[in-house]
């Protein structure tokens, strides 16, 4: 850890790995043997890191990628509002390493700079007898290297920074975030979360295309709903809500990624 950085906030039992398969399966494994809240298993590199939808994810030495158990006791319809913690405290990490770019959230999983991918969040969950038993929230986020050739044109940090910028600092940041905008959550509720989470959404009031399971939509991107679900409207004025689905930014209301 760098002289400067805070301390590690005390929420988090750190688990440090050279490389692993990937922090998920590992968390998720910990999770299963009864890993308390805040163990965060954080990796240099991963052989076998993986995405939503089964893709993969690029891991190299000098990007960040870690997992944190949490153990909230909330219904399993509230899981899905950890996206939104977890998606706050990546782009506060973010915007504290690259103070001058535009960072933001695109709906669900997606961390953009200047329009480009820098990070995504996987999570993955549990539920017993009506409750959340666990939940391991994963985030890589490119800090010194991007994989070209992807779906959705990425980027890495230290081209935003302007220096080069060290995994240890990117974890701290990370953490400190991660602790803070959690205990907001656990506080407070999703309301603050979700509005925090506007503040910082990508193509907010622009055309956006969703790709879901079988079919797509295009229309306006309206914001998330009090349950975290992405409301658009249609070209013909009908309101959609959308649980699960890729998203495309079509124009440039707010920064996003286009289509690959
Ligand atoms: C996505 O954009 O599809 C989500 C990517 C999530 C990657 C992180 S890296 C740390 C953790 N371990 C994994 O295998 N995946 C997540």
């Amino acid at each position: 850890m760098g002289g400067e950085s805070p301390p590690f906030p005390d929420f988090f039992q750190l688990v440090t790995l050279d490389e692993t398969g990937s922090t998920n399966d590992d968390a998720t494994a910990a999770a299963r043997g009864g890993a308390p809240e805040g163990t965060l298993i954080w990796a240099r590199r991963q052989t076998k890191g993986h995405g939503r939808r089964g893709r993969s994810w690029v891991s190299p030495g000098g990007n960040l990628h870690l997992s944190i158990v949490l153990r909230p006791d909330v219904a399993p319809m509230r899981a899905g509002e950890i996206a939104f913690v977890a998606a706050l405290a990546a782009t506060d990490a973010c915007a504290g390493l690259a103070p001058a770019a535009d960072v933001r959230c695109k709906w669900p999983n997606d961390i953009l700079v200047a329009g480009r991918k820098v990070g995504g969040l996987l999570i993955e969950s549990s539920i017993a007898e009506n409750r959340v038993e666990w939940l391991v929230v994963g985030i890589g986020l490119n800090l010194a290297i991007h994989p070209d050739n992807v779906e959705f044109p990425a980027t890495h940090l230290a081209l935003h920074a302007g220096r080069a910028v060290a995994v240890e600092e990117g974890l701290a940041l990370l953490a400190e975030a991660f602790a803070a905008r959690y205990r907001l959550w656990r506080d407070h509720g999703f309301a603050p979360v979700r509005m925090a989470w506007l503040d910082r959404a990508a193509g907010l009031g622009g055309l956006i295309r969703v790709r879901l399971e079988n079919s797509e939509l295009t229309g306006t991107f309206d914001g998330i709903a009090a349950d975290g679900t992405l409301a658009l409207t249609l070209p013909d004025g009908t309101p959609r809500r959308v649980t699960a689905g890729d998203v495309f930014l079509l124009d440039s209301v707010s920064s996003g990624a286009s289509p690959g």
